[in-house]
């Protein structure tokens, strides 16, 4: 096979918010940069958020204030450096992206419009009605084109060239002919995003299927507090397509097959506004105890039609329309369906607070960064809080690109062969002539329907144990798999078997680290565990896999600082 050498100083695998804001910096600093990602930059899984962006912008908050509510939130297991530091520039973010062309809502006086969200002191939500990601997306596209990226669009990026705690570029294929390429470069930054496809319930996008979770543990590497699985209180029920938090934000209400408000029961004081992992498990259990509503009484009511039409239709306009197009119901007239859906995953690729990758919770590995989701620095521990995403995403993308720039005159182009293919052309040859008698898409259906049901909301040591020996009969099982599409023209049948691989394995880390992890901390609650043990696990977990996909994992330390950890309470 043919194999195209590319030299770039820097990589960037992902092209959301965090992958553009880092490839705006490093172009602007003129450094050559590639943008390698599997779908067109617009179509990122970050134009999805809809709710906001967080910044203490309101007369009444403060940096501090945002800072304490992100560590609470996160069940204190987030590193206190980190969020300080985030919390900081993120009214400065927001000025930034402002002026970059990003057009946030306004309030009366014509100042950036702020929304409360869960978990939080203080409205702190900046937004653009119910688009604020896209409308980032579009500015952060524009600003990297103008200041000179080079986009390899509907390119799959296969492999890592990583040797002796250096990292030298990627291997990608072009989707569209299947032409294979090795991408050598000084610097390489994975910003890839989330991996909430492994649920069947979940509120990603197809494409959110984790691969460079699993191509950096291949390479032995750590993953971070990967049993740290968001469940959104509020997705359309039965899909779990997001209906954003704004809905509560703005004032709705959830309600039982009784007619009761339930989260009274759960969280009196911040009711409907607790943090995320409080207010799912509150619809999960109403749900369980057979409080359901809906054809299959698995949803709970969102209730907005006490608010002034207004504003559903000037605020929340996308919210109704996707409610409208999925379920049939008019929030404006009538409640409508919602149950938790897998959102967000706060684990992922260890990092520094620049953004650096670790090869364990020592050493770091050269040449080598990521930030967003598929990162974990860790800034939302065992929960995120909303609007902090997109504000990570931004923040530490653009973080990402500067410690670039700054490292870059020390990182040399190592050279790099046509070996380096070699494992990526192997896997790829394999998935299309493989000959056995398994489908990709029955097998990620067990596995979504499997993670959905045993490593979700709920955990115990029965269902995770269960979970690790479906995901191992499933790894057995996809040896055996078979495609009918030869070809090499956007063979998107190869592509999602190649993508299924990956969500095998790092499935098996998220219910490896929940097993291990036996106690309840955010939005890992663990039935026969329920107390957080602060004694045995206020720490990170770090996992590694081999070849035979063993995991074994380590426990690091959590960057304390002025926040004194104690119980959480809403
Ligand atoms: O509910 C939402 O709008 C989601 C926001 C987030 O995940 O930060």
């Amino acid at each position: 096979m043919d194999v195209k050498i590319y030299e770039y100083d820097v990589v960037v695998v992902g092209a959301g918010l965090a992958g553009l804001a880092a490839a705006r910096e490093t172009t602007a600093a003129g450094k050559k940069t590639a943008v390698i990602t599997k779908l067109h930059p617009l179509r990122s899984h970050s134009g999805a958020a809809q709710g906001g962006i967080n910044a203490a912008l309101g007369k009444e908050d403060s940096v501090e204030l945002h800072a304490f509510d992100t560590i609470k939130g996160s069940d204190y297991l987030a590193d206190q450096d980190c969020v300080e530091l985030m919390c900081n520039k993120a009214p400065e973010t927001i000025r930034w992206a402002e002026h970059m062309g990003a057009v946030f809502s306004r309030d009366e006086k014509g100042d950036i419009a702020i929304r409360p969200f869960g978990g939080q002191s203080k409205p702190r939500a900046c937004y653009a009605k119910d688009r604020t990601g896209l409308t980032l997306l579009q500015t952060m596209y524009e600003q990297a084109f103008r200041s000179g990226i080079e986009v390899f669009d509907e390119w799959y990026c296969s492999d890592l060239i990583y040797k002796d705690g250096k990292v030298s570029g990627v291997v990608a294929f072009n989707i569209k002919n299947g032409e294979m390429a090795i991408f050598n470069s000084k610097a390489t930054m994975f910003a890839t995003g989330g991996y909430g496809r492994a649920y069947k319930i979940n509120s990603n996008a197809h494409a959110n299927t984790g691969d460079a979770l699993s191509i950096v543990a291949r390479h032995g590497l750590p993953l971070e507090d990967m049993e740290f699985v968001q469940f959104h209180p509020s997705g359309i029920g039965g899909s779990g397509i997001l209906i954003s938090e704004a809905a509560r934000g703005e004032g709705g209400r959830l309600f039982n097959s009784k007619g009761e408000r339930f989260m009274e029961k759960y969280a009196p004081n911040a009711m409907e506004l607790a943090s995320r992992d409080v207010v799912s498990r509150a619809i999960q259990q109403e749900i369980r105890e057979g409080r359901g509503v809906g054809p299959n009484k698995d949803s709970v009511y969102i209730d907005l039609t006490h608010l002034d039409p207004q504003i559903i239709l000037t605020k929340l306009p996308e919210l109704r329309e996707l409610a409208i197009t999925f379920l049939g119901q008019d929030m404006l007239k009538e409640p409508i369906y919602i149950a938790a859906t897998a959102h967000y995953s706060m684990g992922g690729i260890p990092v520094d607070i620049n953004c650096h990758v670790r090869k364990n919770p020592n050493e770091l590995v050269e040449g080598f960064y990521a930030a967003g989701e598929c990162s974990c620095v860790s800034v939302h521990g065992a929960n995120r809080l909303g609007a902090n995403s997109v504000l990570e995403a931004l923040l530490f993308g653009r973080h990402a690109g500067e410690s670039i720039v700054k490292d870059i005159d020390n990182l040399t182009l190592r050279p790099v062969s046509i070996e380096d293919a070699q494992n990526a052309i192997n896997e790829l040859t394999w998935a299309k002539t493989n000959n056995g008698n398994e489908r990709v898409p029955a097998l990620r259906l067990e596995l979504q329907e499997s993670m959905t049901h045993n490593a979700g909301v709920f955990r115990t040591a029965e269902s995770l144990t269960k979970q690790i020996k479906k995901i191992k009969e499933l790894l057995k099982r996809y040896k055996n798999i078979r495609i009918d599409d030869k070809s090499h023209t956007f063979n998107t049948e190869l592509q999602e078997a190649i993508e299924l691989g990956h969500m095998l394995e790092y499935s098996l880390f998220i219910v490896e680290g929940a097993l291990a992890r036996q106690e309840s901390r955010g939005a890992h609650f663990r039935e026969d565990f329920p107390t957080r043990d602060d004694v045995k696990f206020l720490k990170h977990t770090y996992a590694y896999m081999d070849k035979d996909y063993n995991i074994t994992q380590e426990y690091a330390d959590v960057v304390l600082g002025k926040f004194e950890v104690k119980e959480r309470t809403y």
